[in-house]
């Protein structure tokens, strides 16, 4: 793989800024949401469920599904732990054009590998990254088993599972940090919108905001 854009490839500055698309989405910053967690620790539930009051309150937003960004651009991509850093690499990529366009991005993948959430983070802005770590203890997602993978995966029809014969490394300092067996989903939505306006993220003003909490 190329590390670099061949030398004749030259970057191309636009007049619109970042900023200025940003703002025309009602935002001072646009930013990813990056949620991070086991799987059916409850990143996609929780991303869905944001993504619909930030609907309501009249934001534009879109989000990156583990599952179904497998069905397209990343089809190509297992489970393996080069397939995994090439998935989430590309998905940081796409996170970046995304918050380039001025939105407020949420993604949902496992991303179980520290290093490759740091390539993600350090491809951003400061403060354009938001590490949300879904922290939900494995025996709780096993015993959920919302796909019936975990099964699968201890009578080893799956390999390379997640939590179970393949690693996940927690966030070590995650900007928002969702205990999902002490908080419901609606808890942890309003901690997400919290930071989002206690960031100066969001341009509506405070007490507006406040009432929509
Ligand atoms: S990541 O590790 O590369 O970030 P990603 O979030 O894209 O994973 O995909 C995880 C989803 O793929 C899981 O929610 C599950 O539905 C499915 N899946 C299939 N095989 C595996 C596996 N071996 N490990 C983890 N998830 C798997």
């Amino acid at each position: 793989m190329m590390k670099q854009p061949p030398a004749d490839v030259v970057w191309h500055p636009h007049q619109v800024s970042k900023a200025t698309r940003a703002h025309a989405k009602g935002l001072n910053t646009s930013a990813v949401l990056w949620f991070t967690g086991l799987s059916g620790s409850g990143k996609s539930t929780i991303a869905n469920a944001l993504e619909q009051r930030l609907a309501e309150l009249g934001y534009h937003t879109y989000l990156l599904d583990g599952d179904n960004v497998r069905h397209g651009l990343n089809r190509d991509l297992g489970f393996s732990d080069a397939d995994r850093m090439e998935n989430i690499r590309r998905i940081g990529e796409v996170s970046k054009l995304f918050v380039d366009a001025g939105l407020l991005v949420l993604t949902a993948f496992i991303s179980p590998f520290q290093a490759d959430r740091q390539l993600v983070r350090q491809l951003h802005k400061d403060r354009e990254f938001i590490e949300i770590f879904v922290d939900t203890p494995l025996a709780v997602c096993e015993q959920r088993d919302p796909k019936g993978l975990y099964l699968k995966a201890r009578t080893g029809a799956i390999k390379h599972f997640t939590g179970i014969d393949s690693t996940y490394e927690a966030p070590i300092a995650a900007e928002i940090h969702l205990k999902t067996v002490e908080m419901d989903i609606d808890s942890c939505v309003s901690a997400i919108l919290q930071y989002l306006n206690d960031g100066g993220y969001l341009r509506q003003s405070v007490s507006g905001f406040s009432d929509a909490l």
